[in-house]
Formats: C-alpha cells, sequence, structure tokens
C-alpha cells in the first residue's frame, strides 16, 4: 500500500539526491553562455526609446568606428531570413526584429553592435542613435477593455444557466487583479550562434526545447534540420521564459552570418522584461453563488489578458473555474487586449496560476459570507467526475490532500472570525488555495546503453531546466532492471540526440519517463532473448554480456502519447495551507509556515519533488507578496527592470516549507503512476496567501502583490 509522503526535512532516508548536483554547486555544469568556442565575438542589443511608431533615421556611424566593433546589424543591412513569412502564423511570422521600421514596444532591438569583446559590444550599442516617428501607445490594460476582443470564436464558454449567480441566495461579485509578472531565472537568456558552413548551424542555446529550436532555426534560415545542432546541456531556471524560439536567438544567428564568426549574445536583466514573455497582466470578475448550506449554484468568471500588437498570446485564465468545482451553471468568457509590449508567455502555471487567484479567493469570501470553514465549503462542492465534460478523472485524491494539510499546519488553530488572534502586535491568520492543472504525456524516444561493466546510460535530447529530470529518469531505470542508481548515466540537451518533447506543462516526467520505462521493458527483452528465457526478474545484467562476448547491448525505444485521454480527465491536484503573521501596525506580511500537499501520483524521486514543491511555493508566494513589472505609461518602459526593484523571495522571506504528497499512482496517464508537479506546485497559493492574509486581519486584498499599503489602505 502506497503511503502519503511528508518530507518537511530532507535526509538520506528520503532517496538519492540530484544526479547533478556536484556539478551544478562545483560550477561545473557549463550554461549556454560559458562555452569557450573559438573566435568567439560578442554582441549587444540597442533597444528601441519609443513604444509606438516608425524609424525615419538610425545612425550607427559612431558605433562602426568605435574600438574592436564588427558590425553594426540593423533592419537596413542584416541578412535575409529566408524562411521569415509575414502572412504565415508561428515564429515565421513573429520575428518582429530587424524586419522593417516598425517600434510595437519601448526596448524592441533596433541593433545588434558586435565586437571583440563583450566591453566594446555594450560601448558600441551606447552609440547607437535612433530618430522616430512616434505614434500614441497603449499600455495599460486597465485603460483599454475597450479593444478587448476574443483570441477565437466569440471566446464564450457556458454550461447550464448563463449568470447563475445571479439569483442565488447568498452571492458575491468582485474583481481581482494579477500584475504583468516577469520569470527572472537566474540564468539570463543567451545563445552563441555559429555558422559552421553556409548550410550548417550549431548554437549553444538557452531552451526548453531543443528539437522545437532546431525545427525553428531550420525553417527560418532554410537549413537541413540535421545541419541545425542545438545544445542546451543545463539551463539556470526557466519557468516557461525558454518554451519559444524568440527574435534575441534569430537576431544572434543573424550576427553571426554579418561577421562570418561565432557571436554570443546574453541578455540583459533589462532584456529579460521585455523580450522573453512574461505572465500577462490579467483583470478578472467573479459572479459566484451559493445556497445556504454552501452548495454552488452558479460561477461567472470573465477575464481580460494582455497581449502584443503582433501577436495574440492566449492562456486558460478561466479554465479553473470550468473544472475545479462542481457547479451546474458556470459561464466564462476571455478576452485579450493588445498593448504596446513585448508578447507574454507561458509561466509556471500559466492560466491556472491567474484564474487560481481570482476563483479561490471568491471561494474564501463566499465561505466567510456563509460561516462555513474553507475547507469544508470545498468539500460539499467536491467534483467527483469533470464537471466540464463528465468524464471520470484518472485519478483525484484532493479530498485527502486536504486531511493531509489540514492536520499538517494545525488548522484547528484557525478562527473562523478574521482578525481574532494578534501576538505581539502580529495578527494570526490561516489560508488555503487549490490548484489544478492538466497531466499531458507526449512520446518521446530512449536510448539505452547496458554495458559489460554494469552500467547503464540513457539518452534523450529533453532540456532540464531545474526539476532534476535526469535523477528520475535514473531511478525509474533503477527500479525496472535492478540495476542501482549509480551506475546509471543521463544524458540530455543536445539536439541530436533522440526525439524528446520541449519540458513544459509538467509532462517530463510522464512523457520521457514512459520511454526509458519502455526501454527498460526492451533491454529485459533483449537479454531474455540471449539467455534463452532463462532468467528472473532482475538479472545480472553484466555477468551475461560477459558469458555472451558482447560489450553491451543497446536500444532505442519509442513511447507515445499514452491512452485513455478520450475516456478520462487527467489532472494533477494541490492544496496549499499558509499561516501568516501580519504586523498590525506596518501591514507587512510574514509567511510563517507553508504546507504544500500535491496529488501528482506516485513520487518517483521523493527528494527532487520536494525541490520542486517547495520552489513552486516560493514563487507562488513571490506572485502573492512581491512581483510586479512596473510601467511608466508615458514611455511605455518597465521601471523596475532588475532584480533590486523587482522583489522576489529570499531565504528571509520563506519560512518552514512541508511538502506533502498522497502518493497514490495514477493507473491512466503513465506505468509509473506519476503525474506532473510543476505547475500545481505554485497553482493556488496566491489565493492561500491573500485568504490567510484576510483571516489574519479582515481585509481582503484583491489586487497583487499584497504590499502593506494595500494591507493597511
Ligand atoms: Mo512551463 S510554464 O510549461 O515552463
Amino acid at each position: 500500500m502506497e503511503k502519503a509522503i511528508n518530507i518537511n526535512r530532507p535526509s538520506s532516508s528520503d532517496g538519492m539526491s540530484r544526479i547533478d548536483g556536484r556539478l551544478k554547486v562545483t560550477g561545473a555544469a557549463k550554461y549556454s553562455a560559458e562555452y569557450a568556442v573559438e573566435g568567439l565575438t560578442y554582441g549587444v542589443l540597442a533597444g528601441s526609446t519609443i513604444a509606438k511608431g516608425t524609424i525615419t533615421a538610425l545612425d550607427t556611424k559612431a558605433a562602426e568606428r568605435a574600438p574592436g566593433v564588427l558590425a553594426v546589424v540593423t533592419y537596413l543591412n542584416a541578412p535575409k531570413v529566408p524562411g521569415f513569412q509575414p502572412d504565415q502564423k508561428g515564429i515565421r511570422a513573429q520575428l518582429k526584429v530587424f524586419n522593417d521600421d516598425k517600434i510595437f514596444y519601448n526596448g524592441q532591438p533596433i541593433a545588434l553592435v558586435i565586437a571583440d569583446t563583450y566591453e566594446r559590444a555594450l560601448y558600441g550599442a551606447s552609440l547607437v542613435k535612433a530618430t522616430y516617428n512616434k505614434e500614441e501607445h497603449q499600455t495599460s490594460l486597465t485603460d483599454n477593455f475597450g479593444k478587448g476582443f476574443p483570441p477565437r470564436g466569440d471566446g464564450l464558454y457556458k454550461r447550464g444557466t448563463e449568470d447563475a449567480w445571479k439569483s442565488a441566495p447568498i452571492k458575491l461579485e468582485q474583481e481581482y487583479i494579477v500584475p504583468t509578472n516577469t520569470h527572472n531565472p537566474m540564468e539570463l537568456h543567451a545563445i552563441i550562434a555559429r555558422w559552421d558552413a553556409d548550410d550548417k548551424i550549431t548554437v549553444w542555446d538557452k531552451t526548453q526545447g531543443v528539437k522545437a529550436t532546431q525545427r525553428d532555426i531550420s525553417q527560418l534560415f532554410k537549413v537541413p534540420l540535421e545541419n541545425v545542432q542545438v545544445n542546451s546541456r543545463f539551463v539556470g531556471g526557466a519557468f516557461g521564459s525558454a518554451l519559444r524560439t524568440w527574435p534575441h536567438e534569430i537576431v544572434a544567428i543573424l550576427g553571426a552570418k554579418a561577421v562570418k564568426k561565432p557571436v554570443k549574445l546574453v541578455l540583459s536583466r533589462a532584456d529579460m522584461f521585455t523580450s522573453v514573455g512574461y505572465r500577462p497582466h490579467t483583470w478578472q470578475k467573479i459572479g459566484i453563488g451559493a445556497t445556504a448550506d454552501g452548495k454552488l449554484t452558479g460561477i461567472t468568471h470573465q477575464a481580460y489578458g494582455q497581449t502584443s500588437p503582433y501577436e495574440n498570446f492566449t492562456e486558460g485564465a478561466v479554465n479553473v473555474s470550468q473544472s475545479l468545482y462542481a457547479c451546474p451553471n458556470v459561464n466564462t468568457k476571455y478576452n485579450l487586449v493588445a498593448l504596446n509590449l513585448g508578447t507574454p508567455t507561458w509561466m509556471r502555471g500559466p492560466g491556472e496560476a491567474t484564474g487560481s487567484f481570482a476563483l479561490e479567493s471568491a471561494l474564501d469570501e463566499l465561505s466567510y459570507a456563509l460561516n462555513i470553514d474553507p475547507i469544508e465549503i470545498r468539500i460539499r462542492n467536491y467534483a467527483e467526475t469533470d464537471p466540464e465534460n463528465g468524464k471520470p478523472f484518472s485519478s483525484k485524491h484532493l479530498k485527502e490532500a486536504y486531511q493531509l494539510g489540514a492536520d499538517s499546519i494545525g488548522w484547528s488553530n484557525r478562527k473562523q472570525q478574521p482578525a481574532s488572534v494578534k501576538k505581539d502586535g502580529w495578527f494570526v491568520g490561516y489560508g488555503i488555495g487549490c490548484g489544478m492543472f492538466g497531466a499531458y504525456r507526449s512520446g518521446a524516444v530512449i536510448k539505452a546503453t547496458l554495458k559489460a561493466d554494469g552500467t547503464l546510460h540513457l539518452q534523450s535530447a529533453v532540456s532540464d531546466i531545474g526539476p532534476g529530470t535526469g535523477t528520475a529518469m535514473v531511478l525509474i531505470a533503477a527500479e525496472q532492471l535492478g540495476i542501482p542508481a549509480d551506475k546509471i548515466s543521463f544524458e540530455n540537451g543536445a539536439s541530436d540526440l533522440p526525439q524528446a518533447p520541449t519540458q513544459g506543462g509538467s509532462a517530463t516526467t510522464a512523457s520521457v519517463g514512459s520511454a526509458v520505462y519502455k526501454a527498460c521493458a526492451d533491454l529485459k527483452t533483449e537479454f531474455q532473448k540471449l539467455t534463452g528465457n532463462n532468467t528472473n526478474d532482475k538479472p545480472d545484467y553484466a555477468q551475461i554480456l560477459k558469458q555472451h562476448n558482447l560489450p553491451s547491448v543497446e536500444v532505442t525505444s519509442k513511447s507515445d502519447g499514452g491512452e485513455g485521454r478520450d475516456k478520462y480527465s487527467m489532472n494533477s491536484w494541490s492544496v496549499h495551507f499558509v499561516k501568516v503573521l501580519v504586523n498590525a501596525l506596518t501591514g507587512v506580511v510574514k509567511i510563517d509556515k507553508v504546507t504544500s500537499v500535491a496529488d501528482c501520483g506516485t513520487i518517483i524521486s521523493p527528494k527532487t519533488a520536494r525541490s520542486q514543491i517547495v520552489g513552486g511555493a516560493i514563487g507562488g508566494i513571490g506572485m502573492a507578496l512581491m512581483e510586479e513589472a512596473i510601467i511608466d505609461h508615458r514611455y511605455g518602459r518597465y521601471i523596475n527592470n532588475n532584480y533590486a526593484d523587482y522583489h522576489v523571495p529570499v531565504n528571509a522571506d520563506i519560512p518552514q516549507i512541508d511538502a506533502l504528497f498522497v502518493n497514490k499512482p495514477d493507473p491512466i496517464l503513465n506505468p509509473m503512476g506519476s503525474k506532473g508537479m510543476a505547475e500545481i506546485a505554485l497553482v493556488g497559493m496566491a489565493a492561500a496567501v491573500a485568504n490567510a492574509v484576510y483571516n489574519a486581519t479582515g481585509k481582503r486584498v484583491r489586487e497583487l502583490p499584497i504590499t502593506p499599503d494595500k494591507v493597511i489602505g
């Protein structure tokens, strides 16, 4: 019988440490900017200083004459991108850089200065002078609802009666705002681009998907796929910012073509706000109604999310309201507003993180209006099947998660009456917030080589942006083959390795892990052939190879996207419990304790699973209390585009976090019984914090982040 796992302080009994841990902490792990490629030159981007208009003149003479400068690449002289097709969909139409004189956002690259050192390139970039024909720009979401449009169709969803909440005995309607959040991984986005021949390109590039980047480069530059090598061996965090190919990657390749030398381009921290996406600023309104005994009768959820002038970025901001609770009447509306800013992108828990802040706050408000415990109201509206499509869930153990978390945080100490507990000048409060995210799986290939020395080598193209994918893969193989984990290695992060999906959507373990599982089964079959079926379940493979005088046995195994998606609704679930202290005088919120409980199937690697949950919880605390990319709308420019002013949690902000796992296998998604955990680690956390702040103080903050001015204001 599987047992729930509770890890508050990881120890050796919680299983293996991550296989690349030593490489990372000793600095031996090499990130994309760190390769000493021969003949390397350095690129620095110069950005536009207006948010909308056209370039009327571009003076690059001073930059060109500056010491060490090799080239200044602009739309006037850039080599053509042969696969760029402005009328098509996808990356090939999204290359809004060095294409023409149009400016769509402040900070849009207008020149790439390439020099023999980084410092000389940086100085050269400061000398590029542009004059513009400036047009009126729009960067405020809330000022531009009138320009909202549905991304596809009418942007509407409905089941049951529209706006049924309005006729409920107990009801409320409120607005919730999530500001722009930027991913801000520690590692800056970076690429080294080199043309090996007229039709051959190698890049060392920060990407969550080497195969997708390879495809984009091949299509854009009309170079055969096999002639594009994308290396991304280590990625220092991404959270979604490296899920797609961005203009700076294309620009670096253009630059390398122009100077006929490899070019390294590392974005500045300020560029990270404009050039690689962000969680879009989203305004939401929820109307919610229930019977007096707390049964939901209707939810109406509307959202306006921002996008750019040249792409429609959409996410499922309103989807949680369709599926999280058994409510008969639900209607949602999702609109986009195009602003003069770069295109947003997926950021950890994309859509659901935003939507759950609204829904889980609104449900909390309703629980107080009804005077029902916030856990109890969730149990009264527990969805046993997916209310959106009627399908059974492949697995759902959220009720157990509520119980585990309530015990761990000490929920029985919570007082239903807000602002009723004060200790030494600090109000004390408890809150919860739930998360859900689709559990996905796609095809992947693993090459597995079992050698006569008893070691096993696994290979996959997949990127590892930090969760410890290799560690989980090694543990799956160790379990299947009975080989000690320290004899198994995992090689990944290069496009010439076997096919793997982009690391995203919490799907890597399910996808690549299934291929590892299959490769182990295929290896067993090969050994059975060798021994004439004369083996037990976990034979001594090295011994068999020696007996047969074989140096190794090798299999290349493919797993597909799995089955059952037509019959089942597959999701991971979480519930976050937060205890806060709020200073009665200053409104400062201190997180006192967090318990995050995940129902993400069987736990394969307890230690890295804990890290994943803790990292997500910290991201959620940042979203709740600190993170906001602030724009000066006069110029359409970010004003806190650095680590000093864009606050993220540091160690001093983070208390004890307990990571609990229901640890029951999902019988459908994959043979390991696992489900994804990356997104649900964050989804629901912001609401849990906001709900705890309300319980502590009686102050409901509906616009993130929950800064002291909003708490005491
Ligand atoms: Mo994740 S937002 O799919 O990197």
